[in-house]
């Protein structure tokens, strides 16, 4: 495969193992504090990360380039509030769109149609990430200080699967 889309596409799998982390490391913050619905949201959150980095890994080997997997910084672990935690998400998960965004153009500049194809799949999973994520900080800020509907809202948050076949959670 062209050389500057095998570059981008391997950073771009080093920054979907890198949001796997930092949800990980959110999945912990909540653990800790017995919130295990919102855990299980970022739990589910980093298997998808991690779906996405492996569907990247597949497709670098299906069109004959060579994936090389870097050192992944180190996420976040603490935060101040279960508010923060989501507003830390949903500007990660807009830098993420920018990336897939510039993956798109770079491949549209060098005439490489199977990886802009490839990538339209992505552009609709940040559209649903990006969504679900707002949401949830909608609810948190009508939550405020109220413990009982956030209580609610971790009950809820903690039907949250995350389906192996599609790679999408439900
Ligand atoms: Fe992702
Ligand atoms: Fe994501």
């Amino acid at each position: 495969m062209n050389k500057r889309m095998e570059k981008l596409l391997n950073e771009q799998i080093n920054l979907e193992m890198y949001s796997a982390n930092a949800y990980w490391a959110m999945c912990s913050w909540f653990s800790d504090k017995d919130l295990d619905g919102f855990a299980n949201y970022f739990k589910v959150q980093a298997k998808e990360e991690l779906f996405h980095a492996e569907k990247q890994f597949n497709y670098i080997h299906d069109v004959g380039g060579k994936v090389t997997i870097g050192a992944i910084q180190q996420p976040e672990s603490d935060f101040n509030s279960v508010l923060e935690v989501f507003e830390i998400t949903l500007s990660h998960e807009k830098a993420v769109t920018k990336s897939i965004g510039n993956l798109i153009k770079a491949a549209f500049e060098e005439s490489d149609f199977a990886t802009h194809t490839f990538l339209q799949w992505f552009v609709t999973e940040q559209v649903e990430e990006e969504a679900t994520v707002s949401q949830i900080i909608s609810k948190l800020k009508m939550i405020g200080d109220n413990s009982s509907a956030l209580y609610l809202l971790n009950t809820e948050l903690a039907q949250r699967t995350f389906n192996a076949a599609t790679g999408g959670a439900a």
